[in-house]
C-alpha cells in the first residue's frame, strides 16, 4: 500500500489528509482533523498574489501613503492617476467632475493591472479612488486576495492640502464634487474595504495600514516587488 500524506493548499487548512491506495488501485483520503496542517508556505511566511488598493478622495493621501506602504512591503506600485485616458486628464484640469462613462476604461485598466499581477503570483499595493460602492465593487469582486483601505481625512486637511499642491493636474473645486460622490463604506456590507483614519504622519499611516491587515506581522517580500 503507498501511503502519502498531502497538505491541502487553502490559506485556513485546520486538519491535514491522508491519500492512500490499495494494490487494487482504489484510492482512500482520510481527514485528519485536529492534525495542524502545515501551509506550504508557512517557512518563510510569504503571500503570494495579493493585492491593496488605496483608496480616498485626492488629498487623502493615496499616493503618498501606498508608496510607502509598497515599500515597507518590497512590493510593487502602481497609481491609478497613470492609468486614466488623456481625455480624462483634460477634463480634470478643465475642473470638470468625471462621470461613470468616463471612469469605464480608466477602471478597466485598473483591474487589467491587477490581474497581472495576481496571474503571475505577484503581490502590489495600488491607488484608486474608488468613491462608488459600484467602483470598489469592479475592483474587488473576482479577486479574493485583493483587499482595499480606505483613507478617511477631516474634509478641510483635505482642503490644505490640495491648495499647497501645486504640480498635480487636480483642480481645487474637483476635492468638493469627490467628497460629494463619496459613498462612504459600511463595515457590514463591504467588509473587505477598512476604513483608516488617515490625519496622522504618512509614514504612520503606512505602519498603521499594515497591522490592520495583518495584525500578527508585515507579509515579508517576495522575487518581483518593488525592491527587485
Ligand atoms: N499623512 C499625511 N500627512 C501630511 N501630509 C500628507 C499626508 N499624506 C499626503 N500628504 C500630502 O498631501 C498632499 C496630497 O497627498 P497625495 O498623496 O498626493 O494624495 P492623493 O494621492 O490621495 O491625491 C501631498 O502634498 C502630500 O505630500
Ligand atoms: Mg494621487
Amino acid at each position: 500500500m503507498r501511503l502519502a500524506g498531502t497538505l491541502n493548499d487553502a490559506p485556513n487548512v485546520t486538519s491535514a489528509s491522508l491519500t492512500y491506495s490499495n494494490s487494487a488501485g482504489h484510492r482512500f483520503v482520510t481527514v485528519l482533523p485536529g492534525v495542524p496542517a502545515r501551509r506550504r508556505d508557512d517557512a518563510p511566511r510569504r503571500l503570494r498574489g495579493v493585492i491593496v488598493i488605496v483608496a480616498g478622495v485626492a488629498g487623502s493621501g493615496k499616493t503618498t501613503v501606498g508608496t510607502l506602504l509598497a515599500g515597507r512591503l518590497g512590493w510593487v506600485f502602481a497609481d491609478a492617476d497613470t492609468f486614466h485616458p488623456r481625455a480624462n486628464v483634460e477634463r480634470m484640469r478643465r475642473g470638470e467632475p468625471l462621470t461613470d462613462e468616463d471612469r469605464r476604461p480608466w477602471l478597466r485598466a485598473i483591474t487589467a493591472w491587477m490581474d497581472e499581477r495576481l496571474t503571475a503570483g505577484q503581490s502590489g499595493v495600488i491607488t484608486c479612488s474608488a468613491l462608488k460602492r459600484s467602483y470598489r465593487a469592479v475592483l474587488l469582486d473576482g479577486r479574493p486576495t485583493a483587499t482595499m483601505v480606505l483613507l478617511d481625512v477631516d474634509p478641510d486637511v483635505l482642503r490644505r492640502r490640495v491648495a499647497a499642491r501645486e504640480e498635480h493636474f487636480f483642480p481645487r473645486q474637483l476635492l468638493e464634487s469627490q467628497l460629494a460622490a463619496l459613498e462612504q463604506p459600511s463595515a457590514a456590507e463591504e467588509p473587505r474595504v477598512r476604513g483608516i483614519a488617515g490625519d496622522g504622519d504618512a509614514q504612520e499611516m503606512a505602519a498603521k495600514i499594515i497591522a490592520v491587515l495583518w495584525p500578527s506581522g508585515a507579509p515579508g517580500g517576495e522575487p518581483g516587488g518593488a525592491a527587485s
